[in-house]
């Protein structure tokens, strides 16, 4: 049989059609638009990732090949804000994670209502991205819409409704919502009190390997397949990668260089920073999982080559980065492009460079947003290292993984062994392994994981350049503080 896994990103929907042993045999990836209305905003339409992951479902699958699928799980982008009315129509666009609008809302959270009693209903302290202060900001702007709620959706959750007509959500994509007692796995009444909207607006919750419903008839009709297709409940794309990585039970690490970068840390038991710097989120294995997210790491790269250097070749702007130039960069770089989500909590926050001098090269600048990434996933680790877990290796995957370089960068800078997977599509692979154990071929994510997952290769920190990453990322953690309260003056 075949399972088919879908990674609903934000610049693009990747879906893979997977066998029975873990064999890719097909990807396909189709990009959306993603609008910026305002700086700080991040908007998508719903309608294009229906509309690009149905076109992509039916390019992934052959004639021969329809009618032996049978399972279909997806990894969806997390926290975004997707409003049904009355007759599941979209009311406005989804509001996404890395929507800076909810400043104020986020601060009234966590101030008036507090992190220790928000800590206590959720796990989880307010950040700008998550979902609840979203709702605030809509009752607040746009009362209209507001009043015309009948279903509040995650963006994969949506999908999973068009594809079988259930309002459904898994725990770990529901975590990220700050609407879910994550310790108990219930949504939290008094959260839904303190948003304004009730539990029947709330989706069905859901295991992420726990069956939603087959497709609809129309649906299979339109894409070729089955109408006896089951759809999971799938998994935020954080939770996803880490199944597509192997990182399930206790004490397992993965870093995710995407759109975002993420350092997701699994855990049996719940757990709780008790700074909530880190989340504390359910996992899509069935347990929990700490997790620091910072906004922008592949996309800082995307930007500076893309929009700043009009290129596309990635490579050739960083081949001048020879490994004697690693830890001696006198450039710095800050990579809060959308402000920062963990461990600093500023939506204010914006992108820098500091130390140019007037030998400063193209490199030098490459090299530094390289390294800012770096430094800031290591922000979230160092917290993690301060609860007294003991990482001394992870996994890691995502686009920015691909590069050799960064992923000698990302060791070093971490001093962390890093490893590399088969297969690099994290979200989409955990997406059809969560599929195959909906469907029966494997007994649990951890069965799946353990016999589908394969390491290929080890990135090993060497000792002297990591004690020159060091001093670096000493220096680095300097920058910020000082920046602080420069750049809410810089943005008024
Ligand atoms: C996680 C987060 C991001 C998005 C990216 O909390 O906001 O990693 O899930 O798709």
């Amino acid at each position: 049989m075949y399972y088919i896994g879908i990674d609903l990103g934000t610049s693009a929907v990747k879906l893979l059609l997977m066998d029975g042993e873990g064999k890719i045999h097909r990807i396909v990836s189709r990009e959306y638009p993603l609008s910026f209305p305002h700086p700080g905003w991040s908007e998508q339409n719903p309608e294009d990732w229906v509309l690009e992951t149905f076109a992509g479902l039916r390019e992934l699958v052959t004639d021969r090949e329809r009618g032996q699928v049978a399972g279909i799980g997806c990894g969806g982008q997390m926290h975004g804000l997707v409003v049904l009315d009355e007759e599941d129509r979209v009311i406005r666009p989804a509001i996404l994670w890395n929507d800076g609008r909810t400043g104020k809302e986020t601060e009234w959270l966590n101030t008036v209502v507090g992190k220790e009693k928000l800590s206590a209903l959720t796990a989880n302290i307010a950040f700008a991205g998550f979902t609840a202060p979203k709702l605030l900001w809509m009752r607040e702007n746009e009362p209209e819409n507001f009043r015309r709620i009948r279903k509040i959706m995650l963006p994969k959750d949506y999908l999973n409704y068009r594809l079988t007509g259930v309002h459904s959500c898994d725990y770990s994509d529901a975590s990220g919502m700050l609407l879910l007692d994550v310790k108990n796995k219930t949504w939290s009444r008094e959260m839904l009190e303190i948003c304004g909207v009730s539990e029947a607006q709330m989706p069905g919750l859901y295991e992420s390997y726990d069956c939603i419903g087959t497709l609809l008839p129309e649906v299979a009709e339109q894409l070729g397949l089955s109408d006896q297709v089951k759809v999971c409940a799938g998994a935020g794309d954080n939770a996803a990668a880490a199944i597509g990585t192997g990182v399930v039970g206790e004490g397992g690490c993965n870093i995710s260089l995407g759109t975002s970068g993420t350092i997701f840390i699994s855990s049996e038991k719940f757990g709780v920073d008790p700074n909530n710097a880190l989340h504390a989120f359910a996992h899509a294995d069935g347990g929990y999982h700490l997790m620091g997210c910072m906004l922008s790491a592949a996309s800082c790269n995307k930007w500076f080559c893309e929009d700043v250097l009009h290129t596309e070749d990635y490579a050739s702007e960083q081949k001048d980065i020879t490994p004697e130039k690693l830890g001696r960069n006198r450039v710095f770089f800050l990579p809060y492009l959308m402000g920062e989500r963990s461990p600093i909590n500023d939506v204010e926050a914006r992108g820098t460079f500091t130390g140019l001098t007037m030998d400063t090269c193209r490199s030098d600048l490459m090299q530094a947003v390289l390294e800012g990434v770096a430094f800031a996933i290591r922000d979230s680790l160092e917290v993690a290292r301060s609860l007294g877990l003991e990482l001394k290796k992870s996994r890691i995957c995502g686009g920015g993984a691909k590069s050799p370089l960064w992923r000698e960068i990302m060791a070093n800078v971490c001093n962390l062994e890093l490893e590399m997977i088969e297969s690099e599509e994290g979200p989409g692979y955990g997406g059809a392994m969560l599929a195959a154990v909906t469907c029966g071929e494997y007994e649990s994510v951890k069965e799946a994981a353990g016999r589908l997952v394969k390491i290929t290769g080890t990135i090993q920190p060497d000792p002297e350049i990591s004690a020159r990453y060091e001093t670096q990322y000493q220096k680095f953690r300097q920058i910020y503080p000082v920046m602080k309260a420069l750049f809410p003056v810089l943005n008024a």
